[in-house]
């Protein structure tokens, strides 16, 4: 019986295929195309204003990335996240894929799932100040004038590569305010160019130098904090959710902390720049949700937060 109704199901489908194989291919082309137009997974979008290390705090708390990592970064989770030499080999655009699209082998959580992409790019600087302190009001102010008479000249008093001396150059002085740039390098990286210059490229060494006129000596602990203050281009020290009237006190109720950052990822994105890349944000958003359910699944994090309010614009 069984076999017998094989046969029957079969035969009409071989007499089709053979007799019209042009309409088939058709609609074989109709069924591949939705795959080449998808967007890549694991896409990264750059955010269109600094991302904001104390925002980024706030993200740290409610994902609770300390259950795993204690409060400072440093209980042992393989990583220790507090380790300034680990983290200076980290660049900052691998940090963001590894949280924001998770991490199968260590069931590491795909971050994106619960949040915009700016407030992963948040999560990325927080996690990174965890080892390394960003630079205080009064040592930028005091770093300042020394970069103004070292680094300006080619660079710009701005950071964006545009000194006196730019047009001269090939290539172009760094613009320091470039993400895509920036986060594409590690501390080491960074700390390795200005100490060592870049040979043949106009970017001048300067371990050992002196500046008398300003009493600085580039010493490893200078060259360090002008890392750091390159990094302020890209990297903001000032919180944004605070400044919406969110109340700061230290024992946060996930309800109002929630509903901040999302307030205030509305309010970045009404500018005409921005508004494409929100948009982008949220297919990117959407998309390495789809491949996480289907491949790890029962992560411990997408509980509290109704996906959609958050990457949803
Ligand atoms: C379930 C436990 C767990 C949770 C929750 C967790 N982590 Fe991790 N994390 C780990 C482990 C384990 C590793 C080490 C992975 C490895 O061996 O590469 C790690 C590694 C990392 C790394 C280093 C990645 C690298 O490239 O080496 C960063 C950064 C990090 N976690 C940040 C976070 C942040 C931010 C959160 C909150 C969203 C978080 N983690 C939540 C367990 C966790
Ligand atoms: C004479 C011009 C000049 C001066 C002065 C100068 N730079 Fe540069 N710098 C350059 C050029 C040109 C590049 C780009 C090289 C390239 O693209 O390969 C560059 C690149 C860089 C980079 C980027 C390296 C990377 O990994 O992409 C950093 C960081 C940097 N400079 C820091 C500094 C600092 C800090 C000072 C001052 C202490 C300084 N520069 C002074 C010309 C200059």
């Amino acid at each position: 019986m069984k076999l017998f109704a094989r046969i029957l199901y079969v035969l009409p489908a071989a007499a089709l295929l053979a007799s019209c194989s042009q309409p088939m291919s058709v609609k074989n082309e109709q069924m591949i195309s939705p795959k080449e137009t998808a967007v890549p997974v694991n896409f990264v979008v750059y955010p269109d204003d600094r991302p904001s290390i104390p925002d980024g705090s706030l993200v740290w708390k409610q994902q609770n990335c300390a259950q795993c990592h204690g409060d400072d970064g440093g209980k042992d989770a393989a990583v220790k996240l507090n380790d300034p030499r680990a983290m200076a080999r980290l660049k900052p655009v691998e940090t963001f894929k590894f949280l924001a699209f998770g991490d199968e082998k260590t069931h590491h959580p795909a971050v994106l799932k619960d949040r915009s992409n700016r407030e992963v790019w948040n999560l990325v600087f927080y996690t990174r100040s965890l080892a390394v302190k960003a630079l205080t009001d009064k040592d930028l102010e005091a770093i300042l004038p020394v970069f103004g008479a070292n680094c300006a000249v080619c660079h710009g008093t701005k950071g964006d590569g545009d000194g006196p001396l730019a047009r001269n150059l090939e290539p172009m002085p760094a613009n320091f305010q470039t993400f895509r740039r920036f986060y594409d390098r590690d501390d080491d990286t960074l700390f390795d160019h200005i100490a060592n210059g870049i040979k043949w490229e106009g970017m001048p060494n300067f371990l050992g130098k002196v500046d008398t006129k300003k009493n600085v000596k580039f010493d490893h602990a200078y060259i360090h904090k002008l890392v750091l203050y390159i990094r302020n281009f890209s990297v903001s020290n000032n919180p944004t959710i605070i400044a919406t009237g969110t109340p700061t006190a230290g024992t946060s109720t996930t309800g109002t902390a929630t509903a901040a950052p999302s307030a205030s990822s509305t309010s970045t994105g009404t500018t005409t720049g921005s508004s494409t890349s929100s948009a982008e944000s949220g297919k990117t958003g959407e998309n390495p949700a789809a491949t996480a359910t289907g491949a790890g699944g029962g992560n411990s994090q997408d509980v509290k937060t109704p996906t959609g309010s958050t990457t949803g614009h």
